[in-house]
């Protein structure tokens, strides 16, 4: 399943939609925080318009030719793919589920 999952991403999921982030090259690193945080307010509203998300940094392997390909110019950084579509949950993908660390695993309280 992992390998078909590797080799899914060069088509987007088969996603009919793709977007891709950019940033423009001359920010800092903490810039990274900020566009993270748009890429996950963007993928929760893609869900509640029941929109399918797959982040995909493997998109950044191809840099050169995305941008190449959409025109973008060198001095913006590409940070993320997006496959965006409508999820077909009957596809046994979809049924997948990655496990979750149990809260008290990362969260340390203090009294
Ligand atoms: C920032 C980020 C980048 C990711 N890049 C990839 C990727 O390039 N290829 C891929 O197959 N999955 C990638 N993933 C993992 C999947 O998009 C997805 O998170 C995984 O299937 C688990 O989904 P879940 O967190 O909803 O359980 C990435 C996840 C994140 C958060």
């Amino acid at each position: 399943m992992i390998v078909k999952a590797k080799k899914a991403n060069f088509n987007f999921y088969y996603a009919p939609h793709a977007i891709y982030l950019f940033q423009d090259a001359s920010l800092s690193d903490w810039s990274l925080f900020d566009i993270g945080l748009f890429a996950q307010s963007l993928m929760l509203a893609a869900h509640a318009k029941g929109l399918g998300t797959v982040p995909q940094a493997f998109a950044t392997d191809y840099a050169g030719e995305v941008k190449e390909v959409l025109g973008i110019p060198s001095s913006k950084r590409l940070i993320l793919g997006l496959s965006v579509g409508y999820p077909d949950l009957e596809s046994p993908i979809n049924g997948y589920r990655t496990e979750r660390a149990e809260v008290a695993e990362i969260c340390r309280w203090l009294e």
